[in-house]
């Protein structure tokens, strides 16, 4: 389905042949500076450029001042004078060219696509990738249309480009910012060398439901946790300079609810309220405003019947209007077309009404701006100021990014080949990735591995090259990660005999992004050859979890224990070697009670990126200790899903009454790990809680130290209860953390500042409110082992 490039710069070069020949009458129907603008444009495609510059030069020698934002907002006026209506449509529509699909293309008909583009009827492309490619498409339209308004490209980005970092979600447990905001810097880099100017990420959706496979995609189920990670891979993206060839616009997505889908069913409905939308789902999508992030993007879901891609409320009174926003919001993948199918549109045009009235710039492959936009302004359905203002956006995008100075300044084929996959990169991905690596279990003190001469490697991921690369792995090649195996083979393969069983196959058939995943349930031919090395080990590594594509876009999973025949598998292993160091590689909190029951040493690796398998070896081997922290929680039972530690506290939240409470009664009512747990070869201990107030701020000191005798960082975590109020408030909130390393025995005390702001949430119009009373200040190691004092304000 991919369109072929260079099918479609040779009808580029057959079409601008043809229409040379039309110019001249095409010039006599122009308004005089359009005439002005194309005679010019005759002479040579570059003129184009010198005519920016010239009316560029012009205004800044008449107003003698520095590029700045009103500098450019005259340069956009005055180009956008220079349009037609169907010029300004055309910015607004963005097609896919290339592979990687996420629905049907909009228009079938390819001879028409490679029109529009000549037309001037394209604003932006996503999945062109490469320079070389980039650049082509670039000079087709360029060259080809009336303006020569340069594309933007675009493309998902998530975690990496070429050297893949963790999954957001495992990035997420590292708790570390400054990594976090390093990750995006580098993917921003390589992908910014490939020709790309825009990537459709952080996204920012909180979701409390592991079955939602999109969790991965995430920073997990905390608002304060998760505004923090927007801002930081905002930060990361965008660098401090779009026009920096080295950085690309970010986007926050999806506005918004979607990662509420009902029973963690991709695409499906949300229903919340006001107070759960404005204090769980919309604060990372506030914070990312506060970022300057470049771009939204909407979502597929409606909210409670409202479709987001249409939703007035959210598009224009909140983004818009309460938040001034004043950056693009694209829709998702012909999210505009699926309004119909929600039910809220008869027909396209009425959804491309819809969206546009709402506050949607950008068409993504939806066809419905540019098909039928023009015809909606001129019956006087949609205001020609709407498409103005969503133009106005998109091209003082393409003016921050350098696009108008210098349309190629993207496409340089040595600079791609220089950085991307650079040593360095790997490097910096192999460091975040260790700190990503949450130790859930250690009793035997297993770990680190010490005095084992033979290790056993077991379990279908244990040589998987390709797992680890997780979903959304961008232009990663397949198969190209540090295998668990190769990691531990390098590090450990001259201390101890390694021997290794594959134990079961995870998957059957195509395993990718396009495919369902078929799981293996029935071949146990190899559980013989594993139980034997299991027997001849000393200690055994097993290798579990989830490929990449169980987890990502449209991959639920209604069972999210170990898929298919790993859990027999380990149960067998179990019955020869009680010694087992479980290493889950997933891209979701999984239910593992029995594992967590029986298995004395619990590794929790995500899908951590190209150098997995390395990282780690790090961690097992010692050189590295474990510090990271569960942005999300993990449930004893999926039945127990959606599950949040920042719960309301209900009017029956403890067994006071017997058995008529909040409750199952068939699972503990705990999660099986709470958010924010994490153990270290360390050991941590918290003392001295001290609560100062004064009028205009409060003090939390607490001293921590590390009781052990291994150097570690500890993630050091602050919650509060706000005890009444005028509506029910979570019984814990996260508002402050610090990353801190203590040397053996060395004690430090550590200081949160709050203002009574940070102890302030929204009303259900999303104003902030503080409602003095009394509060819990908690601290701790993770949202269920804190010391806590009540102070009142
Ligand atoms: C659909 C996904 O929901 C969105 O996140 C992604 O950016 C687009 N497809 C483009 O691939």
């Amino acid at each position: 389905m991919s369109i072929n490039l260079e099918s479609l710069v040779y009808s580029v070069r057959m079409a601008s042949a043809r229409r040379a020949s039309t110019d001249e009458s095409q010039l006599r129907t122009l308004p005089a500076a359009g005439r002005f603008h194309v005679a010019f444009k005759k002479q040579t495609m570059h003129m184009k450029y010198i005519f920016f510059i010239f009316i560029s030069s012009l205004i800044i020698s008449c107003q003698d001042v520095e590029k700045d934002a009103s500098d450019a907002n005259l340069k956009v006026d005055s180009l956008l004078s220079e349009m037609t209506l169907r010029e300004k449509i055309g910015q607004m529509n963005q097609y896919s060219v290339g592979s990687e699909m996420t629905g049907p293309n909009a228009s079938v008909d390819h001879a028409e696509r490679y029109q529009r583009f000549l037309n001037g009827e394209v604003g932006s492309v996503l999945n062109t990738l490469g320079a070389r490619d980039t650049r082509k498409l670039q000079k087709m339209v360029v060259d080809s249309t009336r303006l020569g308004i340069p594309l933007i490209f675009a493309y998902d980005v998530i975690h990496g480009y070429q050297t893949m970092f963790p999954i957001p979600l495992g990035e997420a447990a590292s708790w570390d910012l400054e990594a976090i905001q390093l990750s995006a810097s580098i993917a921003a880099k390589e992908a910014s060398s490939a020709g790309i100017q825009w990537t459709f990420a952080p996204m920012v959706d909180i979701s409390r439901d592991a079955r939602w496979g999109r969790v991965m995609e995430g920073a997990g189920e905390d608002p304060y946790l998760g505004s923090l990670i927007a801002k930081a891979r905002i930060k990361g993206f965008q660098g401090n300079d779009l026009s920096d060839k080295h950085t690309i616009a970010a986007c926050a997505k999806h506005f918004a609810g979607y990662g509420f889908a009902e029973s963690g069913k991709d695409y499906n409905s949300v229903t919340v309220g006001k107070n759960t939308l404005h204090n769980v789902i919309l604060p990372p999508f506030r914070a990312s405003v506060e970022s300057n992030v470049a771009t939204f993007m909407n979502a597929f879901n409606d909210i409670d019947g409202i479709p987001s891609t249409s939703n007035l409320y959210l598009l224009r009174e909140l983004l818009a209007d309460k938040w001034n926003f004043d950056g693009v919001v694209v829709s998702d993948w012909n999210s505009i077309g699926e309004i119909i199918n929600h039910g809220v549109a008869s027909d396209r045009r009425e959804a491309a009404m819809k969206a546009a009235i709402a506050g949607c710039d950008v068409d993504m492959e939806g066809d419905a701006f540019v098909n039928h936009l023009e015809q909606l302004i001129l019956e006087g359905q949609v205001s020609e100021d709407l498409v103005d203002e969503s133009v106005r956006q998109i091209l003082s995008l393409k003016y921050e990014l350098g696009l108008f100075d210098n349309p190629y300044k993207y496409f340089d084929e040595e600079i791609e080949r220089e950085l991307i996959g650079h040593p360095a990169h790997k490097k910096i991905s192999r460091e975040v990735a260790t700190k990503s690596i949450v130790l859930l279990k250690n009793e035997q003190n297993l770990l680190p591995l010490a005095n084992v001469k033979k290790l056993g490697v077991i379990g279908p991921l244990a040589k998987d090259k390709d797992s680890p690369l997780g979903n959304w792995r961008a232009a990663a090649k397949s198969n190209t990660a540090i295998s668990l195996y190769e990691g531990i083979q390098t590090r450990l393969g001259n201390q101890m005999q390694i021997s290794y069983a594959e134990g079961c196959k995870l998957s059957i058939g195509p395993n990718n992004f396009f495919n369902e995943v078929q799981i293996e349930q029935n071949d146990k031919s190899g559980f013989e050859e594993a139980i034997r090395v299991a027997r001849t080990s000393d200690v055994v590594i097993m290798a579990l979890g989830e490929t990449a594509y169980m987890s990502g876009e449209a991959r639920s999973r209604a069972d999210i224990g170990l898929p298919g025949l790993q859990l027999d598998l380990l149960k067998e292993i179990y019955k020869v070697n009680k010694n087992i160091v479980l290493v889950l590689m997933n891209g979701r909190p999984l239910s593992i009670p029995w594992e967590a029951d029986n298995i004395p040493t619990i590794v929790e690796a995500w899908h951590l990126g190209s150098e997995a398998g390395n990282a780690i070896a790090d961690v097992l081997s010692g050189d590295v200790n474990p510090s990271g922290k569960l942005p999300m929680s993990f449930p004893r039972h999926v039945g127990q899903l959606p599950l949040y530690y920042n719960h309301l506290n209900t009017g029956r939240p403890n067994n006071e009454g017997a058995v008529f409470y909040s409750h199952h009664m068939d699972v503990e009512n705990t999660p099986l790990y709470p958010f924010g747990y994490g153990l270290s070869y360390s050991e941590f201990e918290y003392s001295d809680l001290v609560i100062k107030q004064s009028s205009e701020e409060i003090n939390v000191l607490i001293t921590v130290t590390n009781t052990s005798d291994v150097y570690g960082q500890e993630v050091v975590q602050v919650y509060i209860r706000d005890i009444a109020a005028s509506i029910s408030r979570p019984v814990l909130e996260l508002k402050g953390f610090e990353k801190i390393g203590l040397e053996p025995g060395q004690a430090k005390q550590i200081r949160f500042q709050f203002t009574k702001e940070d102890l302030s949430y929204f009303d259900t119009n999303g104003n902030t409110v503080f409602e003095s009373g009394e509060f819990l200040i908690s601290v701790g190691s993770n949202s269920q082992d804190l010391i806590s004092e009540s102070i009142t304000l």
